[in-house]
């Protein structure tokens, strides 16, 4: 597929896609939705693909949904044709994803931020969920992911108030997990994903799977979610590699099967 506001690369066994739409700040209409959806589906597919990393540009990661596109939304059309499902697709991306947020995330660029599995900030990042003021209120998982994220008192200030939180205050509310230089966002976020690309593919698969079924689940049956998984793990060839390796004093080469 020929991308036009994205960019796709690869580096090693990363694959990065950068958002590409500078006048509207990386502003998310359908056709930038259809080609990030693309883009994952082929990372997806690739066995040689281990984690992904999505950024934006130095101004701005994405500043929400495109509001002129949807002005005129009618019910109707929104409910017929499902208006935001296909965004899941990120949520729903069964190899890590690493968000490199620089500038605005706000609206479904934050609701999107939140959709990988973690974020790196740069220190200029901006978080918000500023739809309130646009008559309407956040409609990509703002209200559940941010909620589940930082809590209800802060949630509820961000999407009642619209304020934007800054980098600092988005890594002590456990939104971030990390906040780095603006010029150092880039190589860290690509160092993070290619570190959990070198490790077993399953291993790092099935880790995610386990950690996202905390958000789904009691206590109870996520542990034991855990060790079905942690028992399977012993099928892998993974599993004998990293752990003959650590005995013998060298380092593991996975075959991620
Ligand atoms: N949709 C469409 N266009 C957008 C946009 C958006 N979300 N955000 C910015 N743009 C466009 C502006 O219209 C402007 O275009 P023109 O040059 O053609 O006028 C261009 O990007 C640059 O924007 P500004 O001139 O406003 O830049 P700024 O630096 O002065 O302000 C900003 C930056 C604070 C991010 C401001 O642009 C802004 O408030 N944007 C809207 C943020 C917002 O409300 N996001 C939520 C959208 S709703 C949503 O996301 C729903 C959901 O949950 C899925």
């Amino acid at each position: 597929m020929a991308y036009e506001l994205i960019i796709v690369e690869t580096e090693g066994r990363v694959g990065r896609i950068t958002l590409n739409r500078p006048k509207a700040l990386n502003a998310l209409n359908s056709d930038l939705i259809n080609e990030i959806n693309a883009a994952l589906d082929a990372f997806e597919a690739d066995r040689a693909i281990g984690a992904v990393v999505i950024t934006g540009s130095e101004k701005s990661f994405a500043a929400g949904a495109d509001i002129k596109q949807m002005a005129n939304l009618q019910y109707p059309d929104a409910y017929l044709d499902d208006f935001i499902t296909s965004w899941d697709r990120i949520a729903r991306f069964r190899k890590p994803i690493v968000a490199a947020v620089a500038g605005f995330a706000l609206g479904g660029g934050c609701e999107m931020a939140m959709m990988c599995d973690f974020i790196i900030a740069a220190d200029n990042a901006q978080f918000g969920q500023p739809e309130i003021k646009l008559g309407v209120m956040p409609g990509a998982g703002g209200t559940q992911r941010l909620t589940k994220a930082i809590g209800k008192a802060k949630a509820m200030d961000l999407c009642l108030t619209g304020r934007m939180m800054g980098a600092e205050e988005a890594e002590r509310s456990g939104l971030v997990a990390r906040v780095v230089p603006l010029a150092e966002l880039l190589p860290t976020a690509m160092k993070a994903a290619a570190d959990i690309a070198g490790f077993s593919l399953p291993a790092a698969m099935m880790t995610k799977e386990a950690v996202n079924r905390a958000f789904e689940t009691t206590l109870a049956e996520g542990l034991r979610f855990e060790r079905r998984i942690f028992h399977s793990m012993f099928a892998t060839a993974d599993q004998k590699e990293g752990m003959n390796a650590f005995a013998e004093k060298r380092k593991a080469e996975f075959t991620h099967r």
